[in-house]
């Protein structure tokens, strides 16, 4: 028996969107499928990676455990939304210059959960960030530059001066190599 279907319409990055659902279908599902915002990753699809992780209204919540009906209305952001005006975001810049990732898989998740960090707590401590960002895993990095990429951003975001702690990456950026 076809199971019944709903509109769903939300704010995705700015832009309205309707979407055709099962009611059953999860958000996650529904931005990679449905809407080509293939930014949110799928790790594993039961609440503990953090790789899904988006912004509804305001709150960090993990995509793979919302149902699309349950984003009716929402204003959601994704890592798609964060560079305004061809410039990277903050913590796009900081994830660059401190080298926050390696494979990258967790790497929008915990962009755009440090975003929502960082509006709550503009000038974390790294114990902090480590706390705030304990839902999102990465099994690369041993989230040390994670810590300092965040940290990097709040440094940006607070208008202070931004040094990277990798000599090598600001040659580059400042053209000595
Ligand atoms: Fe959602 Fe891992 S895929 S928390
Ligand atoms: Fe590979 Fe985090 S950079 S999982």
């Amino acid at each position: 028996m076809p199971k019944k279907k709903t509109v769903v319409s939300f704010k995705l990055n700015g832009q309205s969107v309707d979407v055709l659902v099962e009611p059953r279908e999860l958000l996650i599902h529904t931005l990679r499928e449905k809407c080509a915002h293939t930014g949110p990753h799928i790790g594993c699809e039961t609440t503990h990676c953090g790789a899904c992780t988006v912004d509804m209204n305001g709150t960090s919540v993990k995509s793979c455990t919302v149902l699309t009906v349950q984003a009716a209305e929402a204003e959601l952001l994704t890592i798609e939304g964060m560079a305004q005006g061809g410039e990277l975001h903050a913590l796009q810049e900081g994830f660059m210059q401190e080298h926050g990732l390696q494979c990258g898989f967790c790497t929008p998740g915990m962009i755009t959960r440090a975003f929502r960090l960082l509006k709550e707590n503009p000038n974390p401590t790294d114990e902090e960030i480590r706390f705030g960002m304990a839902g999102n895993l990465c099994r690369c990095t041993g989230y040390q530059n994670i810590v300092k990429s965040v940290q990097y951003a709040a440094r940006k975001l607070r208008g202070e001066t931004v040094t990277t702690s990798h000599p090598l990456l600001e040659e580059v950026s400042t053209g000595t190599r």
